[in-house]
Protein backbone atom coordinates (compact mmCIF):
# COMPACT_ATOMS: atom_id res chain seq x y z
CA UNK A 1 0.00 0.00 0.00
CA UNK A 2 1.24 3.82 -0.76
CA UNK A 3 2.13 6.24 1.84
CA UNK A 4 1.09 9.63 2.92
CA UNK A 5 2.82 11.66 5.40
CA UNK A 6 0.69 15.10 6.42
CA UNK A 7 2.73 17.50 8.15
CA UNK A 8 0.22 18.50 10.67
CA UNK A 9 -3.25 17.17 11.45
CA UNK A 10 -5.97 18.37 9.02
CA UNK A 11 -10.15 17.97 8.66
CA UNK A 12 -10.66 14.60 9.20
CA UNK A 13 -12.73 14.41 6.40
CA UNK A 14 -9.75 14.71 3.88
CA UNK A 15 -7.67 12.32 6.23
CA UNK A 16 -10.46 9.75 6.06
CA UNK A 17 -10.49 10.49 2.38
CA UNK A 18 -6.67 9.25 2.19
CA UNK A 19 -6.98 6.47 4.58
CA UNK A 20 -9.10 4.99 1.78
CA UNK A 21 -6.39 4.78 -0.36
CA UNK A 22 -3.25 4.74 1.06
CA UNK A 23 -1.53 4.62 5.06
CA UNK A 24 -1.29 7.79 5.99
CA UNK A 25 0.89 9.10 9.14
CA UNK A 26 0.33 12.52 10.44
CA UNK A 27 2.93 14.77 12.15
CA UNK A 28 0.83 15.99 15.63
CA UNK A 29 0.97 18.58 17.29
CA UNK A 30 0.40 22.36 15.96
CA UNK A 31 4.07 23.22 14.75
CA UNK A 32 5.79 21.78 12.03
CA UNK A 33 8.03 18.91 11.88
CA UNK A 34 11.56 19.25 12.27
CA UNK A 35 13.67 19.46 8.60
CA UNK A 36 15.37 15.77 10.31
CA UNK A 37 11.74 14.52 10.67
CA UNK A 38 10.45 15.77 7.35
CA UNK A 39 13.30 14.43 5.53
CA UNK A 40 13.23 10.83 7.55
CA UNK A 41 9.48 10.51 6.26
CA UNK A 42 9.83 11.64 2.58
CA UNK A 43 12.47 8.77 2.12
CA UNK A 44 9.28 6.13 2.08
CA UNK A 45 6.54 8.39 1.26
CA UNK A 46 4.30 8.20 -2.49
CA UNK A 47 2.64 11.39 -0.84
CA UNK A 48 3.09 14.63 0.83
CA UNK A 49 0.73 16.64 2.42
CA UNK A 50 2.12 20.06 3.03
CA UNK A 51 1.37 23.54 4.45
CA UNK A 52 2.47 26.56 3.52
CA UNK A 53 4.69 27.01 6.44
CA UNK A 54 6.53 23.75 5.89
CA UNK A 55 9.81 24.98 3.78
CA UNK A 56 9.63 22.00 0.94
CA UNK A 57 13.39 22.64 -0.17
CA UNK A 58 15.28 20.78 -3.11
CA UNK A 59 17.01 18.76 -0.65
CA UNK A 60 13.87 17.63 1.30
CA UNK A 61 12.20 16.53 -2.55
CA UNK A 62 15.79 14.71 -3.78
CA UNK A 63 15.12 12.07 -0.57
CA UNK A 64 11.53 11.26 -1.80
CA UNK A 65 12.84 8.33 -4.25
CA UNK A 66 9.16 7.18 -4.03
CA UNK A 67 7.77 10.66 -4.18
CA UNK A 68 4.30 10.68 -6.44
CA UNK A 69 3.19 14.12 -5.23
CA UNK A 70 3.76 17.28 -2.63
CA UNK A 71 -0.14 18.56 -2.34
CA UNK A 72 0.22 21.68 -0.77
CA UNK A 73 -3.02 22.74 1.80
CA UNK A 74 -2.95 26.65 0.63
CA UNK A 75 -3.15 28.35 -2.98
CA UNK A 76 0.07 29.39 -2.54
CA UNK A 77 3.00 27.07 -2.98
CA UNK A 78 6.15 29.79 -2.54
CA UNK A 79 6.85 27.01 0.10
CA UNK A 80 7.66 24.59 -2.39
CA UNK A 81 11.31 24.02 -4.61
CA UNK A 82 9.25 23.48 -7.63
CA UNK A 83 11.73 23.33 -10.07
CA UNK A 84 13.52 20.69 -8.07
CA UNK A 85 10.17 18.85 -7.91
CA UNK A 86 9.30 19.30 -11.82
CA UNK A 87 12.91 17.52 -12.24
CA UNK A 88 12.01 14.42 -10.14
CA UNK A 89 8.46 14.57 -12.17
CA UNK A 90 6.96 15.10 -8.93
CA UNK A 91 3.76 16.55 -8.85
CA UNK A 92 2.69 19.44 -7.04
CA UNK A 93 -0.48 20.43 -6.24
CA UNK A 94 -2.49 23.62 -4.49
CA UNK A 95 -6.07 24.13 -3.51
CA UNK A 96 -7.73 27.27 -5.92
CA UNK A 97 -10.88 28.45 -6.00
CA UNK A 98 -12.01 26.77 -2.60
CA UNK A 99 -10.83 29.93 -0.54
CA UNK A 100 -11.50 32.74 -2.34
CA UNK A 101 -15.10 33.74 -0.07
CA UNK A 102 -13.40 33.92 3.08
CA UNK A 103 -10.56 35.65 2.46
CA UNK A 104 -12.07 38.04 0.37
CA UNK A 105 -14.16 38.20 3.39
CA UNK A 106 -10.65 38.96 5.33
CA UNK A 107 -10.18 41.55 3.38
CA UNK A 108 -12.96 43.15 3.65
CA UNK A 109 -12.90 42.97 7.61
CA UNK A 110 -9.23 44.55 7.60
CA UNK A 111 -10.34 47.30 5.21
CA UNK A 112 -13.25 47.76 7.35
CA UNK A 113 -11.09 47.99 10.38
CA UNK A 114 -8.34 50.19 9.62
CA UNK A 115 -10.64 52.39 8.08
CA UNK A 116 -13.16 52.61 11.44
CA UNK A 117 -10.03 52.07 13.38
CA UNK A 118 -12.06 49.24 15.23
CA UNK A 119 -8.75 47.61 17.32
CA UNK A 120 -8.41 51.11 18.53
CA UNK A 121 -12.16 51.72 19.40
CA UNK A 122 -12.47 48.56 21.19
CA UNK A 123 -9.44 48.77 23.44
CA UNK A 124 -10.41 52.57 24.00
CA UNK A 125 -13.79 51.23 25.33
CA UNK A 126 -12.26 48.30 27.40
CA UNK A 127 -9.68 50.93 28.71
CA UNK A 128 -13.00 52.48 30.49
CA UNK A 129 -11.73 55.71 29.23
CA UNK A 130 -14.39 56.70 27.10
CA UNK A 131 -16.19 59.76 28.60
CA UNK A 132 -19.67 59.78 26.16
CA UNK A 133 -20.09 60.08 22.54
CA UNK A 134 -18.06 63.14 21.17
CA UNK A 135 -18.25 64.40 17.84
CA UNK A 136 -14.53 63.83 17.13
CA UNK A 137 -13.71 60.66 18.78
CA UNK A 138 -12.11 57.73 16.38
CA UNK A 139 -13.28 59.49 13.39
CA UNK A 140 -12.86 57.19 10.62
CA UNK A 141 -12.94 57.41 6.70
CA UNK A 142 -15.59 56.33 4.36
CA UNK A 143 -16.03 53.82 1.88
CA UNK A 144 -18.72 54.56 -0.47
CA UNK A 145 -17.32 57.08 -3.76
CA UNK A 146 -14.01 56.44 -2.45
CA UNK A 147 -11.38 54.19 -4.40
CA UNK A 148 -10.24 50.46 -3.89
CA UNK A 149 -7.12 49.54 -6.02
CA UNK A 150 -6.88 46.18 -6.53
CA UNK A 151 -3.61 44.82 -8.12
CA UNK A 152 -3.86 40.95 -9.15
CA UNK A 153 -7.20 40.30 -10.03
CA UNK A 154 -7.07 36.98 -9.69
CA UNK A 155 -10.13 34.73 -8.14
CA UNK A 156 -9.64 36.47 -5.04
CA UNK A 157 -9.05 39.59 -6.27
CA UNK A 158 -12.34 39.23 -8.06
CA UNK A 159 -14.42 38.04 -4.67
CA UNK A 160 -12.79 41.53 -3.18
CA UNK A 161 -13.69 44.23 -6.37
CA UNK A 162 -17.34 42.31 -5.88
CA UNK A 163 -17.94 43.06 -2.43
CA UNK A 164 -16.55 46.56 -2.29
CA UNK A 165 -19.01 47.36 -5.17
CA UNK A 166 -21.49 46.56 -2.97
CA UNK A 167 -19.96 49.01 -0.13
CA UNK A 168 -20.62 51.47 -3.06
CA UNK A 169 -16.98 51.86 -4.23
CA UNK A 170 -15.07 52.30 -7.11
CA UNK A 171 -12.66 49.75 -8.53
CA UNK A 172 -9.74 49.74 -9.97
CA UNK A 173 -7.13 47.44 -11.10
CA UNK A 174 -3.45 46.17 -12.45
CA UNK A 175 -2.25 43.16 -13.19
CA UNK A 176 0.01 42.08 -16.30
CA UNK A 177 -3.12 41.05 -18.56
CA UNK A 178 -6.41 43.08 -18.35
CA UNK A 179 -8.99 41.01 -18.20
CA UNK A 180 -11.88 42.84 -20.27
CA UNK A 181 -14.87 40.23 -19.19
CA UNK A 182 -14.12 41.11 -15.45
CA UNK A 183 -14.41 44.53 -16.93
CA UNK A 184 -17.42 44.43 -18.20
CA UNK A 185 -19.01 42.00 -15.60
CA UNK A 186 -17.99 43.67 -12.53
CA UNK A 187 -17.58 46.88 -13.37
CA UNK A 188 -14.19 47.67 -12.93
CA UNK A 189 -11.53 49.44 -14.62
CA UNK A 190 -7.72 48.58 -15.56
CA UNK A 191 -5.35 51.11 -14.82
CA UNK A 192 -1.14 51.57 -14.56
CA UNK A 193 0.03 50.44 -11.65
CA UNK A 194 1.32 53.78 -11.39
CA UNK A 195 -2.28 55.24 -11.67
CA UNK A 196 -3.74 52.85 -9.22
CA UNK A 197 -1.06 53.68 -6.37
CA UNK A 198 -1.65 57.56 -7.19
CA UNK A 199 -5.18 57.64 -6.85
CA UNK A 200 -6.97 55.36 -4.79
CA UNK A 201 -7.94 55.13 -1.17
CA UNK A 202 -7.50 51.81 -0.79
CA UNK A 203 -4.91 49.63 -2.10
CA UNK A 204 -5.26 45.83 -1.38
CA UNK A 205 -2.62 43.07 -2.79
CA UNK A 206 -3.69 39.77 -4.11
CA UNK A 207 -0.75 38.20 -6.14
CA UNK A 208 1.23 34.95 -5.39
CA UNK A 209 4.87 35.69 -4.44
CA UNK A 210 7.46 34.94 -7.34
CA UNK A 211 10.32 36.70 -8.19
CA UNK A 212 8.43 39.24 -9.91
CA UNK A 213 6.44 40.12 -6.85
CA UNK A 214 8.21 39.77 -4.19
CA UNK A 215 9.48 43.73 -3.22
CA UNK A 216 6.54 45.11 -5.48
CA UNK A 217 5.41 47.66 -3.21
CA UNK A 218 8.34 49.78 -1.62
CA UNK A 219 9.74 52.95 -0.98
CA UNK A 220 8.97 54.19 -4.90
CA UNK A 221 5.70 52.89 -4.67
CA UNK A 222 4.80 53.95 -1.40
CA UNK A 223 5.46 57.33 -1.75
CA UNK A 224 2.99 57.56 -4.67
CA UNK A 225 0.53 56.43 -2.87
CA UNK A 226 -1.91 59.42 -1.32
CA UNK A 227 -1.00 60.57 2.33
CA UNK A 228 -4.90 59.60 2.83
CA UNK A 229 -4.59 55.99 1.62
CA UNK A 230 -4.05 52.88 3.21
CA UNK A 231 -2.81 49.70 2.13
CA UNK A 232 -3.97 46.28 2.73
CA UNK A 233 -2.22 42.54 2.32
CA UNK A 234 -3.81 39.47 2.43
CA UNK A 235 -1.46 37.75 -0.09
CA UNK A 236 2.15 37.67 1.45
CA UNK A 237 4.53 39.58 3.16
CA UNK A 238 7.14 39.77 1.10
CA UNK A 239 5.22 41.23 -1.73
CA UNK A 240 5.97 44.51 0.75
CA UNK A 241 9.37 45.96 1.74
CA UNK A 242 7.97 46.19 5.42
CA UNK A 243 10.96 48.54 6.67
CA UNK A 244 9.58 51.14 3.98
CA UNK A 245 6.30 50.49 4.79
CA UNK A 246 6.81 51.21 8.49
CA UNK A 247 8.22 54.52 7.68
CA UNK A 248 5.95 55.54 5.01
CA UNK A 249 2.96 54.67 8.24
CA UNK A 250 5.15 56.49 11.15
CA UNK A 251 5.98 59.62 8.82
CA UNK A 252 2.41 59.42 8.23
CA UNK A 253 3.05 59.36 4.55
CA UNK A 254 0.00 57.06 3.91
CA UNK A 255 -2.67 56.72 6.53
CA UNK A 256 -2.69 53.46 7.47
CA UNK A 257 -2.23 50.09 6.82
CA UNK A 258 -4.08 46.74 7.67
CA UNK A 259 -1.89 43.02 7.30
CA UNK A 260 -2.61 39.32 7.65
CA UNK A 261 1.07 38.26 6.24
CA UNK A 262 4.37 39.63 7.08
CA UNK A 263 7.90 39.18 5.39
CA UNK A 264 9.08 36.96 8.50
CA UNK A 265 6.19 34.41 10.12
CA UNK A 266 5.45 34.77 12.81
CA UNK A 267 6.18 38.25 13.48
CA UNK A 268 8.86 38.96 15.89
CA UNK A 269 7.52 40.56 19.18
CA UNK A 270 10.46 43.50 18.46
CA UNK A 271 8.74 44.00 14.63
CA UNK A 272 8.61 47.61 15.08
CA UNK A 273 4.79 47.46 13.29
CA UNK A 274 3.46 46.14 16.63
CA UNK A 275 4.09 49.80 17.97
CA UNK A 276 1.97 51.80 15.59
CA UNK A 277 -1.47 52.35 16.13
CA UNK A 278 -2.24 53.20 12.44
CA UNK A 279 -1.70 49.02 11.77
CA UNK A 280 -4.39 46.54 11.94
CA UNK A 281 -2.51 43.06 12.11
CA UNK A 282 -4.09 39.62 12.30
CA UNK A 283 -1.86 35.92 11.77
CA UNK A 284 -2.08 35.36 8.29
CA UNK A 285 -5.84 33.75 9.02
CA UNK A 286 -7.42 34.81 5.28
CA UNK A 287 -8.79 31.39 4.94
CA UNK A 288 -9.46 30.32 8.65
CA UNK A 289 -12.82 29.50 8.89
CA UNK A 290 -13.89 25.83 9.60
CA UNK A 291 -15.81 25.23 6.51
CA UNK A 292 -12.81 26.62 3.83
CA UNK A 293 -10.08 25.08 5.82
CA UNK A 294 -11.96 21.94 5.38
CA UNK A 295 -12.54 22.09 1.98
CA UNK A 296 -8.90 23.03 1.36
CA UNK A 297 -7.80 19.56 3.02
CA UNK A 298 -10.20 17.57 1.22
CA UNK A 299 -9.06 19.33 -1.99
CA UNK A 300 -5.55 18.89 -0.80
CA UNK A 301 -6.32 15.05 -0.02
CA UNK A 302 -7.99 14.60 -3.99
CA UNK A 303 -5.15 15.70 -5.62
CA UNK A 304 -2.84 12.87 -3.66
CA UNK A 305 -5.54 10.45 -4.38
CA UNK A 306 -5.60 10.81 -8.52
CA UNK A 307 -1.78 10.91 -7.76
CA UNK A 308 -1.88 7.99 -6.20
CA UNK A 309 -4.17 5.99 -8.84
CA UNK A 310 -1.91 7.31 -11.78
CA UNK A 311 -4.15 9.81 -12.99
CA UNK A 312 -2.79 13.45 -13.18
CA UNK A 313 -4.09 15.84 -10.03
CA UNK A 314 -6.62 18.14 -10.76
CA UNK A 315 -4.63 21.15 -9.32
CA UNK A 316 -2.00 20.73 -10.53
CA UNK A 317 0.42 23.81 -10.44
CA UNK A 318 4.37 22.23 -12.38
CA UNK A 319 1.90 21.30 -15.50
CA UNK A 320 6.09 21.34 -16.82
CA UNK A 321 6.26 17.72 -14.68
CA UNK A 322 4.08 15.78 -17.38
CA UNK A 323 6.63 15.97 -20.04
CA UNK A 324 9.26 14.75 -16.89
CA UNK A 325 7.44 12.13 -16.03
CA UNK A 326 6.67 11.19 -20.26
CA UNK A 327 10.88 10.88 -20.70
CA UNK A 328 10.83 8.86 -17.43
CA UNK A 329 7.70 6.09 -18.39
CA UNK A 330 5.82 7.72 -15.27
CA UNK A 331 2.83 8.35 -16.95
C1 LIG B 1 -3.07 30.29 0.94
O1 LIG B 1 -3.81 29.32 0.76
O2 LIG B 1 -2.09 30.49 0.23
C2 LIG B 1 -3.43 31.19 2.05
O3 LIG B 1 -2.44 32.11 2.30
C3 LIG B 1 -3.76 30.36 3.26
O4 LIG B 1 -4.44 31.11 4.18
Amino acid sequence: MKKVFVTRRIADKALKLLKEHARVEVHPGDQPPERDELIERVKDSHGLVTLLTDPIEAEIISQGENLIVISNVAVGYDNIDIEAATKRGIYVTNTPGVLDDATADLTLALLLAVARRIPEADSYVRSGLWRGWEPGLLLGSDLKGKTLGIIGLGRIGTEVARRAKCFKMNVVYYQRRRDPEKEESIGVRYVSLEELLSTSDYVSLHVPLTSETRGMIGRKELSRMKRTAYLINTSRGPVVDEEALYEALSEGRIRGAALDVFSKEPVSPDNPLLKLKNVVLTPHIGSATTETRTRMAVLAAENVVKALKGEIPPCLVNPQVLEHRRHSNRV
